[in-house]
């Protein structure tokens, strides 16, 4: 077992000898002459137990010992008194700085004994310390981990790949490689569907950080006393129901990355404390006066229009500056056609092993019915489309079905083959007064399939015989 260290004080050299023959056996005994002696050998050395001669000149025992509470807080404090009754000896023990009082002359083996029970207490003390620490350790661990698994695991995503050969995503590829290795803060903007989140996680799985968390928290998704706890952790009290000390992602993230998804929708409050932790790397738990320190990178997202936010006051705009030090736009689907086909067999293969099917390619119309359609929804909405028709195809190739949504004619965009075929479909309609088995003869195509050209094309046919064509934006 460990030996213990006592510090024994008296001003007379004599008595320190005896307490020394005492003690010297079972402990490590230091010795001092007087409180100041007395005050540096407890700075210096782990003592377990003090023991002062009350009478001293300078320093009383008691306020020695007094003082030695803020260098060794655990330690036992003994105090060896002629004066059984001073009122300065009394107030001490009822405060508590005081273990015990031993009168002079006092019995050697008593004295022993009194010691030996002292540190059992202390042992006993300590250790229990010890389990509370290691049991907020373990609860901290287990904290940072339920994030992790609640922010990360559940999502499967951590190393999808990122598709795309388009032109526009070959140069968000080459942006995310000027940043991926820095700490740098990236702002993505994108519609919904663009695959912003998608990024986020790659530039963090990829990049330095990779071992540390990535948390991510959608700042439009809790009111904002809420959100601030969940960010930035709260002391215990702080508001009801907080009943103990809580970390916020932004320590669990520590070394990491947080992304902050929606972020236009922060609160002005919240806007000025993420400023603080951008500008100065610290920040607060709610309710807590004490600043901490973190190192994260900060991922943001936002599908709104920043500018035009802090145009509004809705936005603050130093901290717009600090979040956009490096923008990446994702352009839309509709904008990238070529990516389409990739984006669909990509899809196509996840599904197809996800749900055991034997499905594994479209039909060639599909593809090119596919490019037709304008994605509103993105590639979450191809994503869906292309589950939805695993599950429902019954061949090896997916067909042309219900499944494919109506594809937009868009005017600005057409190509003059649409623009023809839309006024010939026109004009059939009013020459067969609106009867489409004819115009469909006449247009050399199935009833079908003209039926999903008017759709396309926006001509609503109210009744067999009045049609309209949508105006032109
Ligand atoms: N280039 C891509 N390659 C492969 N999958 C993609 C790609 N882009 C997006 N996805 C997939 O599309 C879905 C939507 O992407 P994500 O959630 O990242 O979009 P988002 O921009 O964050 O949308 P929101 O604004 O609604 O949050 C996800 O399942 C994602 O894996
Ligand atoms: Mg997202």
């Amino acid at each position: 077992m460990k030996r213990h260290k006592l510090l024994v004080v008296d001003d007379e050299k004599d008595i320190l000898r005896t307490l020394t023959l005492t003690f010297e056996d079972d402990y490590d005994v230091f010795t001092a002459r007087s409180g100041i002696e007395a005050l540096s050998v407890l700075e210096r050395h782990d003592i377990a137990l003090v023991m002062a001669d009350q009478r001293m000149p300078e320093m009383t025992g008691v306020e020695l010992l007094q003082k030695a509470i803020q260098l060794r807080p655990n330690a036992i404090r003994i105090i060896l008194t002629g004066y059984t009754d001073t009122a300065a000896l009394i107030q001490a023990i009822n405060k508590g700085h005081i273990y015990q009082y031993v009168t002079k002359p006092w019995d050697r083996q008593e004295l022993r004994v009194t010691v030996k029970r002292a540190l059992d207490s202390y042992e006993l003390y300590m250790e229990n310390e010890r389990l509370l620490l290691e049991l907020q350790a373990a609860n901290d661990r287990l904290r940072d981990e339920n994030t992790f698994i609640k922010k990360e695991l559940q999502k499967d995503l951590k190393f999808t790949e990122i598709i795309g050969h388009s032109a526009a995503m070959r140069r968000v590829f080459d942006l995310v490689k000027k940043v991926i290795d820095t700490p740098v803060a990236v702002l993505l903007t994108g519609e919904t569907g663009t695959g912003k989140t998608l990024l986020a996680r790659y530039i963090h799985y990829n990049g330095p950080r990779r071992d540390k968390l990535f948390v991510e928290q959608n700042c439009g998704a809790l009111p904002e006393a809420l959100l601030e706890s969940e960010l930035f952790g709260h002391k215990k009290g702080a508001f009801t129901g907080a009943v103990q000390d809580q970390k916020g992602l932004f320590e669990a993230a520590d070394g990491g990355t947080v992304f902050l998804d929606e972020i236009s929708e922060m609160s002005p409050l919240l806007q000025v404390k993420l400023l603080q932790i951008l500008q100065e790397g610290r920040f607060r738990r709610v309710g807590d006066n004490s600043y901490r320190q973190v190192d994260v990178r900060i991922i943001s997202a936002t599908n709104k229009d920043l500018d035009a936010e802090i145009r509004n006051n809705r936005f603050r705009s130093d901290l717009y500056y600090r979040i956009n030090v490096f923008p990446i736009h994702i352009p839309p689907l509709r904008e990238r056609l070529e990516d389409i086909p990739l984006l669909a067999d990509f899809c196509l293969q996840k599904y197809s092993k996800r749900f055991y099917s034997r499905v594994d390619g479209f039909s060639e119309e599909v593809v090119s019915e596919l490019s037709r359609y304008n994605f509103p929804g993105n590639v979450r909405e191809l994503e869906n489309l292309i589950e939805r028709a695993v599950l429902l195809s019954s061949s090896s190739l997916i067909e042309m079905g219900d499944w494919l949504p109506q594809p937009c004619y868009n005017p600005g965009v057409s190509s003059r083959m649409e623009q023809m075929e839309r006024s010939e479909i026109i004009r059939l309609l009013e020459m067969h007064h609106g009867k489409h088995h004819l115009v469909a003869r006449d247009m050399g195509m199935s009833r079908t399939t003209l039926w999903r050209r008017l759709k396309y094309y926006g001509i609503q046919i109210a009744e067999e015989s009045a049609i309209s064509g949508r105006a032109a934006p």
